[in-house]
Formats: C-alpha cells, structure tokens, sequence
C-alpha cells in the first residue's frame, strides 16, 4: 500500500477533510473518560522530529499518539546529531532504520517535509514548514469552528487579521477555510499581506472598519522571526497594536475569536479579549488532541468509513 503523506491542506479532498473531522468527533467520548486510551495503534511507531519550537503541536501530537496506543518519540535539532552537522537525509535514513509508520515534522525550512518524504517509507505529516503551511493547525480550527458555530460552515464569514505574508497557518486556512465552503477576508497592513493574495479567492481589507461582517476574527501574531533582518513591516508594535490590535470595542457581541497561539496580549489581543468567552484559543487547544488522533489514525488506516468499533473506541 502505498504511504499517506499530509504535507498541505491541498492534499486533501473535502469528502477527506470532513472525514478526518467525523473521526476526530468519534475520538471525544475517549478522552473524556477515567482512562483516555484505545489501543487502535498498538504496535505503530510514530517519531516527532521538530526543528523549530513549539508547544501546541508538539505535545498535542505526542498525547495525540500515546492516546492511540502507538510507540512514540522525539526528537529535536538541538541536542540530535544535527549539532554535529548531519544532514536532514542522513537525519531521515536513520530515523527510517527503526521502521517508524509515521514521522511529524516541524522545520523552518519551506519543502522541507517534502524532501523528507522522498527518504523514507514512513508517511510524513506536515507539522509546520517555514511559512508555507501547516495542516494540521487548519484542521483544528475546522474542528474548533463546527464546534461553536455548527456543522454547516458554508457562507460563514472568517476574517483573519495580522502578519499574512510571513503565516503558514494563514496560506493553510485559507485553503481549508475555502475547501469547506467558508467566505474568507484577510486583513491587515499592506505591507503584510502578500501581493498576489486575491488570486486565492479571498478578499482583502487595509483596515477594521468592516470586522462586524465576520462570524469569525482569526488573529495572527507578528512572525517577528521570519522577518529578514532590518526590513521594516510596521514602524513599531505599538502602531499595530493601535490600528488592528483586537479589542472588545472593535468585536461586534457573539463575535468568535481564534488565534493559533502563541499569543501576544496588548499586540496583536488584548487581555480583555483573550480571557473573554466568545475566544476560543482554548477551544482550539482542546480539539487538537482530538484531530491529531484523528489525523494519525487516518493516515495509517485510510479514508474509508470505518466503525467506532474497528477503530477500538466503543
Ligand atoms: N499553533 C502552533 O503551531 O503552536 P506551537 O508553535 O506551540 O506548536
């Protein structure tokens, strides 16, 4: 059988998308219980290997797999054999050595995931590439969005506001955002959103004046390290802040905010609005257990229907 890589949310059909979201929902009773543990990848290996930082992703992944049942472990650039110049190949073949059915990636290198992918059997997951994408990350705001605003999220209006240009979670949602049929505005300043942005369907927007339109505000944080050096986007955090920092005076009441995390409050939020009900980054923290099981087993088992029971959940 051929691997299953998810490299890109243009990697999945919607029928696969939506289904990848069904089994994630099927995965909630389980963690829910005394003992939140199926054994329905008992026997699997599944190695992450991240090159650049996290918190969400990594442990999310990590449980996410402990939960299924599979063999699981870690591995991070500094303190690996990377420190001693070994390529990513060579870092690759190794790791392969141990027969792992699935490798999660995180680099902060664009295609880096795809190079990996050439060197190995196992399936590999897309856990965050430079600024180009991260799959996972969509699929729990899919996830967290279905959850708040039903299931139904055709003609829903997201606006996803902040540093577009430098934002692999903004090039994955507006894909996913799209594929389930959402109606997607960024905005931000100019110099952040990427020039050719309107050839992917959505609108644009310079300023906040019509945030009210939105069902749904997806703030971003300024990727400070993925500006080049000396290049100025924004003569200062404290003008953004001003002009598109969220407020509860800009938010319209019921208004859901997200934000992948992590957050920068008084910049890109402020505390008001990250504390308030309606803010979801909690939310979203939650689904993604349920949606990186959902994405694990998925990639081993396939896009066919399966029953809860051949899954081991009921
Ligand atoms: N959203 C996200 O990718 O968070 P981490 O960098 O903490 O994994």
């Amino acid at each position: 059988m051929a691997k299953r890589d998810l490299l890109s949310i243009d990697d999945l059909t919607r029928a696969e998308a939506e289904l990848i979201l069904e089994t994630a929902e099927s995965f909630l009773p389980v963690l829910q219980r005394d003992i939140k543990k199926v054994p329905t990848l008992r026997g699997r290996t599944i190695i992450n290997m991240f090159y650049e930082s996290s918190t969400r992703t990594l442990t999310s992944f990590e449980l996410a797999a402990k939960r299924l049942s599979a063999d699981t472990m870690n591995v991070r650039a500094a303190g690996s054999a990377v420190d001693k110049g070994e390529s990513l190949k060579d870092t690759i073949l190794t790791l392969s050595a141990y027969q792992p059915d699935i490798i999660v990636m995180r680099h902060p290198q664009i295609g880096a995931c795809l190079l990996a992918s050439r060197f190995t059997q196992a399936s590999v997951i897309n856990a965050g590439d430079g600024k180009f994408q991260h799959p996972s990350q969509c699929l729990l705001d899919l996830f967290t969005m279905r959850q708040a605003l039903g299931r139904e999220l055709d003609g829903k209006k997201v606006w996803i506001v902040g540093d577009i240009l430098h934002s692999r979670v903004a090039r994955s949602d507006i894909a996913g955002f799209q594929l389930l049929g959402m109606d997607v505005t960024v905005a931000g300043p100019p110099s952040l959103i990427p020039r050719d942005v309107e050839s992917l369907g959505v609108s644009v927007e310079y300023s906040l004046d019509r945030l009210a339109e939105a069902d749904v505000v997806y703030l971003l944080r300024m990727q400070m390290e993925r500006m080049q050096e000396g290049a100025n986007f924004i003569p200062s955090l404290r003008e953004y802040s001003t002009l598109y920092g969220m407020t509860l005076e800009r938010l319209r009441p019921g208004q859901k905010v997200m934000h992948p995390g992590p957050i920068n409050r008084g910049v890109e939020i402020s505390p008001e609005v990250a504390d308030h009900p309606d803010t979801l980054i909690l939310e979203q923290v939650e689904a993604g257990l349920a949606v990186r099981m959902a994405i694990l087993y998925r990639t081993i088992a396939g896009y066919d229907e399966r029953s809860a029971d051949e899954r081991g959940v009921a």
